[in-house]
Protein backbone atom coordinates (compact mmCIF):
# COMPACT_ATOMS: atom_id res chain seq x y z
CA UNK A 1 0.00 0.00 0.00
CA UNK A 2 1.56 3.15 -0.91
CA UNK A 3 1.66 6.08 1.20
CA UNK A 4 -1.12 8.06 -0.61
CA UNK A 5 -4.00 5.30 -0.59
CA UNK A 6 -2.99 4.92 3.08
CA UNK A 7 -4.13 8.46 3.83
CA UNK A 8 -7.03 7.67 1.73
CA UNK A 9 -7.95 4.65 3.89
CA UNK A 10 -7.91 6.52 7.04
CA UNK A 11 -9.63 9.56 5.93
CA UNK A 12 -12.31 7.15 5.24
CA UNK A 13 -12.18 5.86 8.82
CA UNK A 14 -12.42 8.73 10.23
CA UNK A 15 -14.84 10.16 8.22
CA UNK A 16 -17.06 7.07 9.57
CA UNK A 17 -16.28 7.80 12.74
CA UNK A 18 -17.53 11.19 12.15
CA UNK A 19 -20.94 10.14 10.97
CA UNK A 20 -20.87 6.86 13.37
CA UNK A 21 -20.08 9.38 16.04
CA UNK A 22 -23.35 11.74 15.04
CA UNK A 23 -26.26 9.02 16.36
CA UNK A 24 -23.82 7.75 19.03
CA UNK A 25 -23.03 9.56 22.84
CA UNK A 26 -22.49 13.22 23.43
CA UNK A 27 -22.34 15.74 26.48
CA UNK A 28 -21.81 13.39 29.03
CA UNK A 29 -21.72 15.46 32.56
CA UNK A 30 -20.96 13.96 35.81
CA UNK A 31 -22.72 15.45 39.29
CA UNK A 32 -21.18 14.41 42.51
CA UNK A 33 -21.21 16.29 45.67
CA UNK A 34 -17.75 17.78 46.67
CA UNK A 35 -18.36 17.56 50.03
CA UNK A 36 -20.85 15.34 52.22
CA UNK A 37 -21.29 14.84 55.64
CA UNK A 38 -20.18 11.36 57.07
CA UNK A 39 -23.53 9.06 57.87
CA UNK A 40 -25.57 10.66 54.72
CA UNK A 41 -25.93 9.72 51.93
CA UNK A 42 -24.72 10.62 48.79
CA UNK A 43 -26.44 10.84 44.98
CA UNK A 44 -24.30 10.44 42.28
CA UNK A 45 -25.77 11.04 38.56
CA UNK A 46 -24.76 10.99 34.92
CA UNK A 47 -26.34 12.42 32.79
CA UNK A 48 -25.88 12.12 28.77
CA UNK A 49 -27.20 12.16 25.25
CA UNK A 50 -27.48 9.28 23.35
CA UNK A 51 -28.83 11.08 20.42
CA UNK A 52 -30.90 8.35 18.55
CA UNK A 53 -28.94 5.05 20.26
CA UNK A 54 -29.87 3.21 22.91
CA UNK A 55 -28.03 2.76 26.19
CA UNK A 56 -25.71 -0.35 26.83
CA UNK A 57 -24.17 0.28 30.11
CA UNK A 58 -23.31 2.52 32.78
CA UNK A 59 -20.92 1.83 35.35
CA UNK A 60 -19.49 3.52 38.21
CA UNK A 61 -15.94 3.71 39.82
CA UNK A 62 -14.24 5.04 42.70
CA UNK A 63 -10.87 5.45 41.45
CA UNK A 64 -10.03 2.53 39.45
CA UNK A 65 -12.78 0.07 41.32
CA UNK A 66 -15.62 -0.61 39.63
CA UNK A 67 -19.02 -0.97 42.25
CA UNK A 68 -22.00 -0.25 40.40
CA UNK A 69 -23.17 -1.48 37.26
CA UNK A 70 -26.32 -0.57 35.40
CA UNK A 71 -27.21 -2.91 31.97
CA UNK A 72 -30.84 -2.15 31.18
CA UNK A 73 -31.67 -5.18 28.78
CA UNK A 74 -30.09 -7.63 31.24
CA UNK A 75 -31.75 -9.03 34.29
CA UNK A 76 -31.30 -8.38 36.54
CA UNK A 77 -30.04 -4.70 35.64
CA UNK A 78 -28.40 -3.76 38.99
CA UNK A 79 -24.96 -5.55 39.90
CA UNK A 80 -23.55 -4.07 42.78
CA UNK A 81 -19.95 -5.14 43.47
CA UNK A 82 -18.49 -5.58 47.14
CA UNK A 83 -16.15 -2.69 47.43
CA UNK A 84 -15.12 -1.87 51.43
CA UNK A 85 -17.17 0.97 53.01
CA UNK A 86 -19.79 1.11 50.31
CA UNK A 87 -23.46 0.58 50.07
CA UNK A 88 -25.58 1.25 47.23
CA UNK A 89 -29.65 1.99 47.86
CA UNK A 90 -30.44 -0.04 44.39
CA UNK A 91 -34.22 1.45 44.79
CA UNK A 92 -32.52 4.81 43.96
CA UNK A 93 -30.00 3.90 41.23
CA UNK A 94 -30.85 3.49 38.15
CA UNK A 95 -29.55 4.43 34.26
CA UNK A 96 -28.26 8.20 35.52
CA UNK A 97 -27.79 8.05 39.43
CA UNK A 98 -25.96 5.97 42.08
CA UNK A 99 -27.14 6.34 45.68
CA UNK A 100 -24.44 5.13 48.42
CA UNK A 101 -26.13 5.23 51.83
CA UNK A 102 -24.61 6.11 55.07
CA UNK A 103 -20.71 7.16 53.35
CA UNK A 104 -17.66 7.17 55.32
CA UNK A 105 -14.80 9.00 55.44
CA UNK A 106 -12.77 6.51 54.05
CA UNK A 107 -15.20 6.96 50.44
CA UNK A 108 -13.16 10.18 50.30
CA UNK A 109 -11.98 10.14 46.31
CA UNK A 110 -12.51 10.39 42.86
CA UNK A 111 -15.46 8.79 41.26
CA UNK A 112 -16.03 8.07 37.75
CA UNK A 113 -19.19 6.92 35.18
CA UNK A 114 -18.77 5.47 32.17
CA UNK A 115 -21.67 5.13 29.98
CA UNK A 116 -21.80 3.06 26.79
CA UNK A 117 -24.08 3.00 23.57
CA UNK A 118 -25.95 0.17 22.56
CA UNK A 119 -24.62 -1.49 19.17
CA UNK A 120 -23.43 -0.97 16.22
CA UNK A 121 -21.59 1.89 17.80
CA UNK A 122 -20.73 0.92 21.74
CA UNK A 123 -19.05 4.34 21.90
CA UNK A 124 -18.16 4.99 25.20
CA UNK A 125 -17.74 7.78 27.44
CA UNK A 126 -16.46 8.40 30.83
CA UNK A 127 -15.89 11.59 33.06
CA UNK A 128 -14.83 12.05 36.71
CA UNK A 129 -15.25 14.10 39.73
CA UNK A 130 -14.08 14.18 43.30
CA UNK A 131 -15.74 13.69 46.82
CA UNK A 132 -15.09 14.32 50.40
CA UNK A 133 -16.30 12.59 52.66
CA UNK A 134 -16.22 14.47 56.28
CA UNK A 135 -16.19 14.11 59.50
CA UNK A 136 -18.09 17.27 61.11
CA UNK A 137 -17.08 18.79 64.68
CA UNK A 138 -18.63 17.07 67.38
CA UNK A 139 -18.26 20.03 69.71
CA UNK A 140 -19.09 24.05 69.24
CA UNK A 141 -16.32 26.44 68.74
CA UNK A 142 -15.34 28.41 71.71
CA UNK A 143 -14.81 31.80 72.10
CA UNK A 144 -12.84 33.56 74.53
CA UNK A 145 -11.36 37.19 75.19
CA UNK A 146 -8.10 38.82 76.89
CA UNK A 147 -11.22 41.29 78.29
CA UNK A 148 -14.75 41.60 78.16
CA UNK A 149 -15.02 45.01 78.99
CA UNK A 150 -12.97 47.77 77.47
CA UNK A 151 -13.22 51.31 76.42
CA UNK A 152 -12.97 52.60 73.60
CA UNK A 153 -9.79 52.83 71.71
CA UNK A 154 -8.41 49.64 73.25
CA UNK A 155 -7.82 46.77 71.49
CA UNK A 156 -9.87 43.77 71.75
CA UNK A 157 -7.94 40.40 71.38
CA UNK A 158 -9.73 37.66 71.23
CA UNK A 159 -9.19 33.44 70.04
CA UNK A 160 -12.07 31.07 68.67
CA UNK A 161 -11.40 27.01 68.40
CA UNK A 162 -12.97 24.57 66.58
CA UNK A 163 -13.71 21.25 67.93
CA UNK A 164 -11.89 18.57 65.95
CA UNK A 165 -12.72 17.52 62.42
CA UNK A 166 -11.36 16.19 59.21
CA UNK A 167 -10.96 18.55 57.14
CA UNK A 168 -10.77 21.69 59.31
CA UNK A 169 -13.33 24.04 59.18
CA UNK A 170 -13.07 27.98 58.13
CA UNK A 171 -13.54 30.40 60.97
CA UNK A 172 -15.33 33.97 60.04
CA UNK A 173 -16.11 36.53 62.12
CA UNK A 174 -19.13 38.93 62.24
CA UNK A 175 -19.30 41.90 64.52
CA UNK A 176 -23.09 43.00 65.71
CA UNK A 177 -23.99 40.53 62.99
CA UNK A 178 -22.01 42.05 60.13
CA UNK A 179 -19.21 41.05 58.33
CA UNK A 180 -15.63 43.14 59.43
CA UNK A 181 -15.46 45.41 57.39
CA UNK A 182 -11.63 46.90 56.55
CA UNK A 183 -12.95 50.53 55.61
CA UNK A 184 -14.76 51.26 58.33
CA UNK A 185 -12.62 49.24 61.09
CA UNK A 186 -8.77 48.25 62.07
CA UNK A 187 -8.41 44.60 62.39
CA UNK A 188 -6.25 41.68 62.14
CA UNK A 189 -7.23 38.10 62.12
CA UNK A 190 -5.18 35.21 61.86
CA UNK A 191 -5.99 31.41 61.52
CA UNK A 192 -4.27 28.08 62.24
CA UNK A 193 -4.67 24.55 61.81
CA UNK A 194 -3.90 21.79 64.82
CA UNK A 195 -3.77 18.27 64.46
CA UNK A 196 -5.74 16.50 66.95
CA UNK A 197 -5.16 12.54 66.54
CA UNK A 198 -6.04 11.94 63.20
CA UNK A 199 -8.37 15.03 62.99
CA UNK A 200 -7.58 18.66 62.59
CA UNK A 201 -8.65 22.01 64.67
CA UNK A 202 -8.78 25.46 63.50
CA UNK A 203 -7.82 28.08 65.79
CA UNK A 204 -8.45 32.07 64.68
CA UNK A 205 -7.70 35.45 66.64
CA UNK A 206 -9.26 38.69 66.41
CA UNK A 207 -7.44 41.60 66.89
CA UNK A 208 -9.74 45.07 66.81
CA UNK A 209 -9.21 48.15 67.64
CA UNK A 210 -12.23 49.46 69.24
CA UNK A 211 -13.95 52.53 68.55
CA UNK A 212 -16.85 54.19 70.02
CA UNK A 213 -19.43 53.69 67.24
CA UNK A 214 -18.63 50.19 67.04
CA UNK A 215 -20.73 49.90 70.71
CA UNK A 216 -24.66 49.88 70.19
CA UNK A 217 -25.97 50.44 73.70
CA UNK A 218 -22.67 50.00 75.17
CA UNK A 219 -22.19 46.40 73.93
CA UNK A 220 -20.81 44.75 70.91
CA UNK A 221 -21.25 41.33 69.59
CA UNK A 222 -18.41 39.56 68.27
CA UNK A 223 -19.66 36.43 66.74
CA UNK A 224 -17.28 33.45 65.33
CA UNK A 225 -18.26 30.79 62.94
CA UNK A 226 -16.52 27.52 61.98
CA UNK A 227 -17.77 26.60 58.54
CA UNK A 228 -16.46 23.25 56.36
CA UNK A 229 -18.32 24.20 52.98
CA UNK A 230 -21.96 24.00 52.96
CA UNK A 231 -21.98 21.08 55.01
CA UNK A 232 -21.28 22.07 58.52
CA UNK A 233 -21.97 25.84 60.33
CA UNK A 234 -21.74 26.56 63.49
CA UNK A 235 -21.04 29.40 65.67
CA UNK A 236 -20.48 31.06 69.06
CA UNK A 237 -20.81 34.88 70.73
CA UNK A 238 -19.27 36.91 72.77
CA UNK A 239 -20.56 39.90 74.35
CA UNK A 240 -18.17 42.87 75.06
CA UNK A 241 -19.33 45.73 77.07
CA UNK A 242 -18.02 49.41 76.60
CA UNK A 243 -16.39 50.57 79.77
CA UNK A 244 -16.47 53.86 81.29
CA UNK A 245 -14.24 56.00 78.76
CA UNK A 246 -13.00 58.81 81.04
CA UNK A 247 -11.86 56.90 84.16
CA UNK A 248 -8.20 56.71 83.54
CA UNK A 249 -7.72 60.40 84.21
CA UNK A 250 -10.21 60.75 87.31
CA UNK A 251 -8.91 58.16 89.17
CA UNK A 252 -5.18 57.75 89.08
CA UNK A 253 -5.43 54.10 89.64
CA UNK A 254 -7.72 52.85 87.41
CA UNK A 255 -4.98 52.20 84.62
CA UNK A 256 -6.08 50.13 81.75
CA UNK A 257 -4.12 47.08 83.76
CA UNK A 258 -5.78 47.45 87.24
CA UNK A 259 -9.27 47.96 86.09
CA UNK A 260 -8.68 44.71 83.75
CA UNK A 261 -8.34 42.84 87.11
CA UNK A 262 -11.31 44.66 88.90
CA UNK A 263 -13.04 45.18 85.71
CA UNK A 264 -14.47 41.94 84.58
CA UNK A 265 -15.73 40.23 87.37
CA UNK A 266 -17.19 43.39 89.81
CA UNK A 267 -19.30 45.36 87.60
CA UNK A 268 -19.99 47.46 91.13
CA UNK A 269 -16.83 48.81 91.31
CA UNK A 270 -17.32 50.40 88.01
CA UNK A 271 -20.70 51.56 89.01
CA UNK A 272 -18.68 53.20 91.69
CA UNK A 273 -16.15 55.01 89.40
CA UNK A 274 -19.13 56.32 87.15
CA UNK A 275 -20.82 58.22 89.91
CA UNK A 276 -17.72 59.23 90.78
CA UNK A 277 -17.21 60.55 87.56
CA UNK A 278 -21.02 62.29 87.41
CA UNK A 279 -20.36 63.83 90.84
CA UNK A 280 -16.77 65.85 89.58
CA UNK A 281 -18.42 67.20 86.77
CA UNK A 282 -21.58 68.03 88.99
CA UNK A 283 -18.72 69.95 91.04
CA UNK A 284 -16.93 71.58 87.50
CA UNK A 285 -20.00 72.94 86.69
CA UNK A 286 -20.75 74.64 89.87
CA UNK A 287 -17.62 76.03 89.44
CA UNK A 288 -18.30 77.18 86.01
CA UNK A 289 -21.73 78.42 87.16
CA UNK A 290 -20.27 80.12 90.02
CA UNK A 291 -17.26 82.11 87.96
CA UNK A 292 -19.73 83.41 85.46
CA UNK A 293 -22.14 84.57 88.63
CA UNK A 294 -19.21 86.58 90.20
CA UNK A 295 -18.24 88.42 86.83
C1 LIG B 1 -23.15 3.72 59.28
O1 LIG B 1 -21.82 3.25 59.17
C2 LIG B 1 -21.12 3.19 60.40
C3 LIG B 1 -19.71 2.71 60.08
O2 LIG B 1 -19.14 3.49 59.07
C4 LIG B 1 -21.82 2.25 61.37
O3 LIG B 1 -21.15 2.25 62.58
C5 LIG B 1 -23.27 2.70 61.55
O4 LIG B 1 -23.96 1.77 62.36
C6 LIG B 1 -23.96 2.83 60.21
N1 LIG B 1 -25.28 3.41 60.40
C7 LIG B 1 -26.35 2.92 59.79
C8 LIG B 1 -27.64 3.62 60.08
O5 LIG B 1 -26.31 1.96 59.05
C1 LIG C 1 -4.86 33.51 71.96
O1 LIG C 1 -3.92 32.61 71.42
C2 LIG C 1 -2.58 33.06 71.47
C3 LIG C 1 -1.70 32.07 70.72
O2 LIG C 1 -2.29 30.84 70.58
C4 LIG C 1 -2.17 33.22 72.92
O3 LIG C 1 -0.85 33.70 73.00
C5 LIG C 1 -3.11 34.22 73.60
O4 LIG C 1 -2.82 34.31 74.97
C6 LIG C 1 -4.55 33.76 73.41
N1 LIG C 1 -5.44 34.80 73.91
C7 LIG C 1 -6.46 34.55 74.73
C8 LIG C 1 -7.31 35.70 75.11
O5 LIG C 1 -6.70 33.41 75.12
C1 LIG D 1 -8.56 45.45 53.09
O1 LIG D 1 -9.07 45.78 51.82
C2 LIG D 1 -8.10 45.88 50.80
C3 LIG D 1 -8.77 46.37 49.54
O2 LIG D 1 -10.00 45.76 49.35
C4 LIG D 1 -7.40 44.53 50.63
O3 LIG D 1 -6.40 44.63 49.65
C5 LIG D 1 -6.80 44.13 51.95
O4 LIG D 1 -6.22 42.84 51.82
C6 LIG D 1 -7.85 44.10 53.03
N1 LIG D 1 -7.24 43.80 54.31
C7 LIG D 1 -7.72 42.88 55.14
C8 LIG D 1 -7.00 42.73 56.42
O5 LIG D 1 -8.69 42.19 54.86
Amino acid sequence: MDNQSGKIQRAIICLLLLVGGATGLKDVKIKVPDMVRSGDDALLSCNYDLESASLYAIKWYRGDVEFYRYLPKEAPSHTVFPVQGIKVDISKSDNHDVTLVNVSRELTGRYKCEVSADAPSFHTAIKEAPMEVVDVPETNPTIVAERQRLPAGETLRANCTSGPSRPAPVIKWTLNGNHLNNDTMQYKVQSQRVAQYEMEMTRASLELKISSDLFQDGRLQVRCFAEISNVYRDSVELDVTEDAPLLAPITGDASPHSHHSSGCGHPVLSETHRLILVATTMVNVVNILRVSILR
